[in-house]
């Protein structure tokens, strides 16, 4: 997952990012890596630009497809709103050379050989993600290219010593940059991609829309500068982004409601927690939850946690199952997202399955469940939750503007932002905002829908046989074949 770690350590500093105005939308579109076609879609329609973004399975991400330098080398990055920098691996890093076992297939940046590179800051460079992996080097500018848009002089980090085998695309508040969490310096701020793209006149303010669409789709988009009206179902809604210390660096939203659906009834779900901040963080593959809400969660789906994965999983069959979860934020009567089971049942390993060696389940296929459990803040809306909202980032009004998304639609409409303060287009306020902070009473649902999503899935002795209470000890025994496991390709 790819928040930064600043954000999560949660000390932020002053300043703004500042934007002058121009015009226009840049978009490019998502693709799976699995069908390489060149889905590069025409130049400009009303000043847009397109490209193509990768959903890569195995490594559980959306890249872009970019070009670095002069002449170009073309390097593929993975899209993530919980960062703000972009960084690209060094041809020289450890990662890429020894490359057991892929090395850096995404593509590397040899500066020697580009004639615009210029080093900025030398070892200034300095990035750790919440999962621990980090990248470190020199800040340069250069040339940066996406979707046919041009940036002459883009700053972006140099992973010289990594351990990441390709680089991102930071798309968030330039507060949240590397070098204004080392630096504690909130002028050190640098203008980030949205940022720039606004400077230099191909956006009128700094937002962009997100469109990551289907777990089995080929295609998604994130359209810079505007909305495509095509792509959601009923209106957008605006919420509010929570500032951390006055201090706009993440997207941070306050999720309200949970509600589960099975064709055998309904439950509210609560916590102790509500209303919870979280991030809207595309960079992370699954949602993460506080526990007592995840545990909720997995007892509705007949998930279990195995503390040997020390992951919630789940057969894969209930990926058929007609239940789905309704997601609100904004208080009450704000923006609801339906996720269904379908969204959040994923292959565990890209590769061969794992299968339940004892319980319930015993002999079936086991899959990683889309939501899991965190003990502390930051709490993540990753891709999991993500590819069922159609999602508009204003950075400079601070509100996301939501709505269900319209899978694989193949219609546009793009409308872009009038000008650097208009608000999101066709968007309307959620009205009781204002009630975010209410915080309901903690009660222990019903689980009428829990039979409902294990039936519709054909599986039994799901939930209903599962202990009472969570009965975490029984769970925690359940284990998972690892024969044909995960480690096979790379220990053999
Ligand atoms: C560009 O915008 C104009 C005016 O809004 C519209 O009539 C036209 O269809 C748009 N063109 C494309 C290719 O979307
Ligand atoms: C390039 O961008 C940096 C960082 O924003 C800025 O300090 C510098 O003046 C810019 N250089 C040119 C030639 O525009
Ligand atoms: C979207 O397209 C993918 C790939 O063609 C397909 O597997 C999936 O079922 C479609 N989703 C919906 C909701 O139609
Ligand atoms: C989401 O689920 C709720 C509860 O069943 C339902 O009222 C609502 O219409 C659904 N929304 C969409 C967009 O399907
Ligand atoms: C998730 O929940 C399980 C089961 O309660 C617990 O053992 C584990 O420590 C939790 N993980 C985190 C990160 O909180």
């Amino acid at each position: 997952m790819k928040t930064v770690v600043t954000f999560a350590v949660g000390c932020l500093l002053v300043g703004a990012a500042r934007a002058q105005s121009s015009n226009g939308v840049v978009q490019w579109d998502i693709q799976k890596r699995k069908q390489p076609q060149d889905l590069r879609r025409l130049g400009r329609r009303n000043a847009t630009y397109e490209e193509v973004i990768s959903n890569e399975d195995a490594r559980g991400g959306y890249f872009a497809t970019c070009k670095l330098g002069t002449p170009a080398q073309d390097l593929t990055l993975q899209l993530d709103t919980g960062s703000s920098d972009i960084w690209v691996p060094d041809s020289s890093a450890k990662v890429c050379r020894d490359s057991g076992f892929r090395g850096c297939d995404l593509g590397t940046f040899n500066p020697s050989k580009s004639t615009t590179y210029l080093t900025v800051g030398q070892n200034e460079f300095d990035i750790s993600y919440v999962d621990g992996s980090s990248s470190k080097g020199d800040y340069f500018t250069d040339v940066f290219e996406i979707g046919g848009a041009s940036l002459s002089n883009m700053t972006m980090g140099l992973g010289i010593k990594t351990d990441i085998a390709y680089g991102l695309v930071g798309v968030g508040y330039a507060l949240n940059e590397a070098i204004v969490g080392n630096t504690q310096e909130t002028s050190s701020a640098y203008p980030n991609l949205p940022v720039n793209m606004m400077e230099e006149g191909l956006i009128n303010t700094v937002a962009y829309s997100l469109w990551l669409n289907d777990l089995d789709a080929s295609s998604g988009s994130i359209l810079f500068g505007g909305i495509d009206t095509e792509k959601y179902h009923g209106e957008l809604t605006r919420i509010n982004i929570y500032p951390t210390q006055k201090l706009y660096t993440a997207f941070l939203v306050a999720f309200t409601s949970l509600g589960a659906y099975s064709p055998s009834g309904s439950d509210t779900l609560t916590s102790k927690s509500f209303p919870i901040p979280v991030v809207l963080d595309s960079g992370t593959t699954l949602s993460y939850l506080p526990t007592d809400l995840a545990m909720q969660v997995w007892k509705e789906v007949g998930a279990i946690y195995s503390s040997q994965l020390q992951l919630a999983v789940i057969p894969c069959q209930m990926q058929n199952s007609k239940g789905y979860f309704s997601f609100g934020f904004g208080g009450p009567n704000g923006p609801l997202i339906n996720v269904t089971m379908d969204e959040l049942v994923l292959d565990l390993t890209g590769g061969q399955p794992l299968t339940f060696n004892n319980g319930p389940y015993k002999g079936m296929d086991a899959c990683e469940f889309g939501i899991q459990n965190f003990t502390n803040p930051p709490y993540l809306l990753g891709d999991t939750f993500l590819r069922s909202a159609y999602v508009v980032y204003d950075l400079v009004n601070n509100q996301i503007g939501i709505a269900p998304t319209d899978f694989n639609s193949t219609r546009s409409n793009i409308v872009a932002f009038a000008s650097k303060s208009a608000h999101i287009p066709s968007a309307t306020v959620a009205p009781d905002q204002s009630q975010v902070t209410d915080v309901p009473s903690v009660t222990s649902p019903a689980y009428s829908a829990s039979p409902g999503f294990t039936d519709s899935a054909g599986v039994k002795g799901g939930a209903p046989g599962l202990p009472r209470a969570f009965g975490l000890a029984q769970i925690c025994i359940v284990g998972i074949s690892m024969t044909i496991a995960l480690f096979s390709s790379s220990l053999v």
